[in-house]
């Protein structure tokens, strides 16, 4: 018997079975992934990543490791003199005359071609290791990084880029290698996450370190440095917030940068407390301050490069002196109304769950624009001479001018640059719902003509979607939808805004609306709760309480 409509034998099932063993075994997985076009391309780029880097550090060739101010325990002597002639006595200081000749016997020296064979070969194998690791960790976290070769491309320049700027940087006198360091980090943190730009920052400091000084202190300040700054980025709220992370990441500079002296040096701690001493710890804390100038003030580049918005750009957007909220009021006061109310109980909504209620709230006052072309159609916006739109109109032509709100808000989004992030609010705030009014009519009509008895397709009665992507998105379906749902209450009590809200998210829920955009139930409950409280909040002048109706009547 067959139950899918296809009979399988047993020369079918032998086939298949072994289809499964391949699937299953890590050669067929293999062999799958790698003949994937997609994959080899990522792979390639990895790849260029690998030689790029290579040849950014000169993996090959030792670098020189000393800068002005070290003090090297055993001295250094110069081969051109005689084998008594010392370049630095034991525990000597190198100044910039004595650098510059340093410098000179480096760049004379010879080296064998085994060496620098071997040494260029554990450089490749240590970015091999080092990008498997991270390509792991990535592919299993953060898929939408790795598996989108524009994203991908921009995040192994970004990183080669960042090494080759550091190494220019990190020679004498300006020793400044933990600006592009600091810079890059801080813009992964508000472009992705704080664990990328953590992963990223362990990476970086790393091969920064092999690629000049090779020196284990070095990498601890690196990378503290890094971190510091990269923790109190959860949210970026103003532009004094990276000031105020270049400030600290500085003071973090000098005490760790101190402390790790203090532990590798030979001399006492107290001795590196002086006017040569104290100048590296000064300039290291003015680099990071630079770095957290330079990423505020390209802000509105990173925003574009990396399609993200800040509360910095959405609290300047939210202004209602924004060309199109202003075109909104004035075309379509009542959408306009709506959707100041649906981001102030959007955005109460979104704090509870630990959403990002300014983007909820920002994004709502935009997500009806579409509405201002075809204002009299609906129904906030309705007067007395507009009231009868829709009865002149067949149902599916009523339902077409309704769904298209959507469409014509994306193209006026996309006119006046509003970033991705609002436009796909826009997009999703009715995810793939029926516009049930008209369906019903439909229904109706199509019941009420006996020479028109078929009924009407409920598919072509959905908005195009897509559904909900984002918890802050399933939250303004939710506040978008109960406000719509609040108007049409003749007498709102506060057991009526309950039964009302519960029955507008129990319907999208059951519709699976949700199912794409991480909310779950227990956020559904705590935004149920949320949006009933706003609303009876709302309505608080005009609900009538039991109390009241009994002492009136
Ligand atoms: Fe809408
Ligand atoms: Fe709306």
């Amino acid at each position: 018997m067959s139950w899918f409509g296809q009979k399988s034998s047993r020369a079918t099932r032998t086939p298949r079975a072994a289809e499964i063993g391949d699937t299953m075994s890590l050669g067929g997985w293999m062999r799958r992934t790698l003949g994937n076009r997609n994959v080899q391309l990522r792979l390639l780029m990895c790849l260029a990543a690998v030689v790029a880097m290579l040849i950014v550090v000169e993996g090959w060739k030792p670098p020189q490791t000393w800068r002005i101010g070290d003090r090297p325990a055993e001295g250094l002597s110069d081969p051109a003199t005689a084998a008594n002639g010392r370049l630095v006595e034991p525990g000597g200081t190198i100044d910039a005359g004595t650098l510059v000749r340093i410098e000179q016997i480096h760049a004379d020296r010879q080296f064998s071609s085994a060496d620098l064979l071997v040494r260029g070969i554990t450089v490749v194998v240590l970015l091999v290791v080092l990008l498997t690791l991270n390509g792991i960790w990535l592919v299993r976290s953060r898929p939408a990084l790795v598996c989108h070769a524009g994203r991908l491309g921009v995040y192994l320049v970004t990183v080669v880029l960042t090494v080759a700027v550091g190494r220019l940087l990190s020679a004498d006198p300006w020793r400044a290698e933990i600006i592009p360091l600091l810079v890059t980090v801080v813009v992964f943190a508000i472009a992705w996450d704080q664990v990328v730009a953590i992963l990223t920052a362990l990476t970086l400091s790393l091969l920064l370190t092999i690629s000049t000084v090779v020196e284990i202190g070095h990498f601890v300040v690196l990378l503290s440095v890094s971190v510091s700054a990269i923790l109190p980025l959860t949210r970026v709220s103003s532009r004094s917030t990276l000031i105020k992370v270049g400030f600290w990441s500085g003071v973090v500079f000098v005490l760790v940068d101190w402390g790790s002296l203090a532990i590798t040096s030979s001399e006492s701690a107290g001795v590196l407390i002086d006017s040569v001493g104290l100048w590296p710890l000064l300039r290291g804390f003015l680099w990071c301050l630079v770095a957290g100038y330079l990423v505020a003030g390209s802000l509105p580049f990173i925003e574009s490069l990396f399609g993200v918005v800040t509360d910095i750009s959405l609290l300047e957007m939210g202004d209602a002196s924004h060309p199109l909220l202003q075109e909104l009021v004035q075309r379509a006061p009542g959408t306009y109304n709506h959707s100041i109310v649906v981001g102030t109980i959007g955005e109460a909504a979104a704090d509870r769950i630990g959403a990002n209620g300014l983007l909820v709230r920002v994004a709502a006052y935009f997500h009806d624009i579409g509405k201002m072309l075809k204002p009299e159609y609906f129904i906030e916006n309705t007067t007395a001479e507009t009231a009868g739109r829709h009865e002149q109109l067949a149902p599916a032509m009523s339902t077409l001018i309704i769904i298209g709100h959507v469409k014509d808000g994306v193209e006026l989004a996309r006119q006046h640059n509003l970033p991705q992030a609002l436009i796909d609010f826009i997009e999703q705030h009715h995810g793939t719902t029926l516009v049930e009014y008209f369906y019903e009519e439909a229904r109706r009509q199509a019941g009420d003509e006996p020479d028109y008895p078929t009924d009407p397709v409920e598919s072509s009665f959905r908005y195009p979607g897509p559904r909900p992507r984002t918890r802050e998105s399933g939250v303004m379906m939710l506040a978008d939808a109960v406000e719509s749902a609040s108007r049409t209450l003749a007498e709102p009590t506060p057991k009526s805004l309950e039964s009302l809200v519960h029955r507008v998210m129990l319907r999208r829920l059951l519709d699976g609306q949700f199912e794409e955009s991480g909310l779950t139930l227990s956020d559904l409950h705590v935004i149920e709760e949320s949006l009933t409280k706003s609303m009876i909040g709302i309505f608080h002048g005009r609900v009538t309480y039991p109390e009241q109706r009994t002492a009136s009547a």
